[in-house]
């Protein structure tokens, strides 16, 4: 792909002053609506510049460290690709267990050690918590990839980006949110960054085990959005406008017997989509395992695969924002 120098009629550009210049994006909470329109203009902006040139040199000399305690396949490969499309480079740490944390290095020792080589640090950890307390360790940007079942702000921002290009707007949406509400840490970011549009509705259906947790419902109950709660599709199906499904979490399951119980509950096909609307979308931060049919990819309502497409656009925005290129 070539290659091409920033130059004056890019939109882009040095701006320290901006608020989130060297801030660390830890969860959903810290976008206002004002901040989540600013994401959305530049990763618009990275989108027309991908499909114009390709890659380009925004961040040429910077250089990302990517640390992942937990498999990954978008968020970790999406990153690399963002960081590299605006010129700048990777050091990627997805196997701990050939890094010094197999010596036992604490996760603080291990982000003070890559921030000496880094500008940034994308972070992927199993507990909950764990990237603010690098956040508060590093001096250089944390950028919160999954911590545990907490939260996953960088994929509810793209979530929010591809509801924005697919429907055209972030208000007045009926939204269902289908699958592992407990474990899931997508839908705990997404939740909470919805309840900062108007005319919002959110319907949560689970098995009884797999509930959203209360502290989130109770947080977008605050902000004044309707939620309810069910445990069979059909009745919450045809007012949805978007519809996003999610992987039962068998690693964050104490006991497999609970896993084996709930792990098939939901399965979307052709079928069951009948009674939901022509214009919604479904989608599904992936991987998937049964909860959709592949039998429905090809149903134009089918928006995961161009979900992760947005992804690599939003995920290039937030690296030019905090490194103040944006
Ligand atoms: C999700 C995650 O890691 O939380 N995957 C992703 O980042 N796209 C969802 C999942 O693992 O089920």
């Amino acid at each position: 792909m070539p290659t091409q120098s920033p130059s004056a009629h890019l939109p882009f550009g040095e701006n320290k002053q901006a608020d989130w210049y060297g801030k660390d994006i830890i969860s959903v909470k810290q976008f206002s609506r004002d901040d989540l329109e600013y994401v959305f203009g530049v990763a618009h902006e990275m989108r027309g510049m991908v499909e114009r040139v390709g890659t380009f040199d925004l961040l040429k000399g910077k250089i990302l460290a990517n640390l992942f305690y937990e498999p990954s396949t978008r968020t970790s490969s999406s990153f690399t690709a963002a960081m590299e499309r605006l010129g700048g480079s990777v050091i990627p740490i997805n196997e701990v267990k050939y890094s010094s944390v197999t010596k036992g290095e604490t996760l603080i020792d291990t982000v003070r050690t890559l921030e000496c080589y880094a500008d940034v640090i994308v972070l992927r950890h199993p507990e909950t918590g764990s990237a603010a307390i690098a956040a508060k360790a590093a001096r250089k940007p944390v950028i919160n990839a999954g911590d545990g079942i907490g939260e996953h702000p960088t994929q509810a921002l793209l979530d929010t980006f591809t509801i924005s290009e697919e429907l055209g707007r972030l208000d007045d949406l009926n939204v269902t949110m289908l699958g592992d509400l407990k474990y899931g840490r997508t839908v705990h970011s997404l939740a909470r960054l919805l309840s900062a549009f108007d005319g919002i509705k959110i319907n949560y259906v689970s098995p009884e085990i797999l509930r959203m947790q209360k502290e989130v419902m109770d947080e977008v109950a605050e902000k004044g959005v309707p939620q309810a709660e069910y445990s069979s599709l059909e009745k919450a199906l045809p007012e949805t406008d978007v519809l996003y499904v999610t992987r039962v979490q068998k690693e964050r399951f104490e006991d497999p017997v609970e896993y084996e119980k709930v792990k098939g509950a939901y399965v979307i096909d052709p079928a069951v989509m009948k009674p939901a609307k022509k214009d919604m979308i479904v989608m599904h931060p992936l991987p998937r395992v049964t909860e959709i049919s592949m039998d429905f990819d090809d149903d134009p309502r089918a928006a995961y695969f161009r979900q992760m497409e947005y992804g690599l656009y939003v995920r290039m925005a937030l690296l030019a924002i905090v490194l103040g290129k944006a």
